[in-house]
């Protein structure tokens, strides 16, 4: 990294801690120089992807029985036909794909992870990785979404997962991420109907029985909000539902002024009675930090809504038992009750939450929209969130201590729950360079704002940098990447290369000291800019 480029680091953060007006008692700082030794020898350092952003070959190009949502590659012979072979069916994520909504990319091949896991767990080995977050693709494993258990799927995460272990890496596992089987879907509507929950339930009973000896971290849902709002209310995640005048887009179904309720509440009963039966289970949400857009007290109380929506959501019925006050009070009766065994069940039944974090928004408070007559999540939460994003360079501004803030909001409210950074990276449009500076200053900030709130008494486990590789994303495919590897999707070979980050997190994992691994960058810079 140049000099100019720490400086401009520095400059960043000074005015992130002048800007501080929000911090209570606590006091916020960011640590520039820290090692791996400095967290507790327990914390574990890893990074993700999820199934069908990375795993799931889908080698099916000609889908012949769409209506069934199942792959049949009998006419194929041009690729493996890994579907066939391997008895996957289609989830909502594949059909969303193939709506057309990533003008025509979808995760068939994805970075062929299906057939080149070992040497991808060679990867990250070599990395350094203590552990891997990744997702189980429910439609891989129990086809058919509930019954009898793909025997191939079923062989293939043994693989993966004694693989893993057999390289001193701790498997942590998330079970659902934006992947319901496509045939739940068509048969019920998904988590629209409380069929899902035992479905789900059924589901994950597979995967403690045939997984539960060799590993012990289980994720239940990924970004459970996201999943509702997203998919829901504004139409840009699978299943992409939304209803007018909201959402993102024209969709062809949907109501956005209460499925993202009910699925929310489908999500967590199926979460409560998982988190029951096995190991050590959490939940994982999406959190941005908000800050109020102005310091008038409309601002800093739709702020505190904003977090009450987006968070409290799931985290206030898994703690108190019950959704907070104000969602009750403005969405009405469109937010499901939980009765009262639900409610104690739900209470506690969680092991840690996994927080994805990557980025602060402003908050303006938007009371006026409680009076209009249909309302959607938004117009409920009374606020209007605007992104403090770097547009021109498509990558994240660079604000460490609002992580710092919501680990610290999130114990002093929630009583200090365990907590892991599932999700934090740095996102550039995909084939940019292999010297991804932005990547390690953004992980480089963010980790040691990770340190600091473990010196301020958060509970906090571990932390997982997105992503491992650069994987078909959720918002635009291809378009953009967070991985610390490049993968070429133009060479048939898919190969991987690492990026600037790579080697800085490896450094890092391998207890070098920062400023030794900087200058080290700083070489490497060098080298490649004189290629
Ligand atoms: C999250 C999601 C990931 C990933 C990431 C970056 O919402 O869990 O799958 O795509 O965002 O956009």
């Amino acid at each position: 990294m140049s000099n100019s480029v720490r400086l401009l680091l520095v400059l960043l953060i000074l005015t992130v801690i002048g800007n501080n007006d929000n911090a209570r008692s606590i006091v916020y700082g960011v640590v520039d120089e820290y090692n791996r030794d400095d967290f507790p020898v327990d914390f574990v350092f890893g990074s993700a992807t999820s199934a069908y952003q990375v795993f799931d070959v889908n080698s099916c190009l000609y889908i012949v029985d769409f209506e069934v949502n199942v792959c049949n590659c009998a006419m194929i012979n041009k690729v493996e036909g890994a579907v066939l072979e391997d008895g996957r069916s289609f989830s909502i994520w594949d059909t969303f794909a193939h709506s057309g909504y990533y003008n025509g990319a979808n995760g068939d091949v994805a970075c062929d992870g299906y057939h080149k896991y070992k040497e991808d767990i060679q990867l990250m080995a070599d990395t350094g990785l203590e552990a891997f977050r990744f997702s189980i693709s429910w439609s891989r494993l129990i086809p058919n979404g509930r019954g009898s258990v793909n025997p191939k799927g079923l062989q293939y995460y043994n693989d993966f997962i004694n693989k893993l272990i057999s390289h001193g890496i701790q498997p942590h596992i998330t079970l659902h991420h934006f992947d319901l089987p496509q045939v739940l879907e068509d048969e019920y509507g998904g988590w629209l109907s409380r069929k899902a929950v035992k479905d789900y339930i059924a589901y994950a009973d597979v995967c403690f029985r045939e997984f539960g000896d060799r590993v012990s971290h289980w994720t239940t849902i990924n970004e459970a909000n996201v999943y509702s709002i997203a998919g829901y209310d504004m139409g840009f995640t699978p299943p992409g539902r939304c209803s007018y005048p909201f959402g993102f887009h024209n969709c062809t179904k949907g109501d956005s002024t209460s499925e993202p309720y009910i699925v929310a509440h489908h999500l967590l009963l199926a979460h409560a009675s998982t988190a029951l039966q096995h190991g050590f289970v959490g939940i994982n949400i999406f959190a941005y930090w908000f800050e109020p857009y102005t310091d008038t007290i409309d601002d800093v109380k739709a702020t505190e809504r904003a977090h009450e929506f987006y968070v409290g959501w799931f985290v206030n019925p898994l703690v108190n038992g019950d959704y907070p006050e104000i969602m009750k009070k403005n969405a009405g009766n469109r937010i499901p009750n939980f009765t009262k065994l639900e409610s104690e069940r739900i209470k506690g039944a969680f092991d840690f939450l996994g927080v994805n974090h990557y980025a602060t928004f402003y908050v303006k408070d938007n009371l006026s929209s409680l009076e209009m007559e249909t309302r959607d999540f938004n117009a409920d939460m009374a606020a209007i969130t605007i992104g403090i994003n770097d547009f021109p360079l498509r990558q994240f501004v660079v604000m460490p201590m609002s992580l710092q803030k919501l680990l610290n909001y999130l114990k002093e409210k929630y009583d200090n729950p365990p907590i892991y950074i599932h999700e934090n990276g740095q996102v550039q449009p995909r084939n940019g360079t292999l010297i991804d500076t932005p990547r390690v200053e953004y992980l480089h900030a963010y980790i040691g704002a990770v340190l600091d709130a473990i010196r301020n008494g958060s509970n906090m486990m571990g932390y997982f940098v997105w992503s491992f590789f650069d994987v078909f994303e959720i918002l635009d495919g291809y378009e953009s990447g967070y991985g610390l590897y490049y993968v070429d999707l133009d060479d048939k070979e898919l190969t991987r290369y690492p990026k600037l980050s790579a080697h800085w997190y490896a450094g890092f994992l391998k207890g070098k000291n920062m400023s030794d691994i900087l200058d080290n960058m700083d070489a490497k810079e060098t080298l490649s800019s004189t290629d």
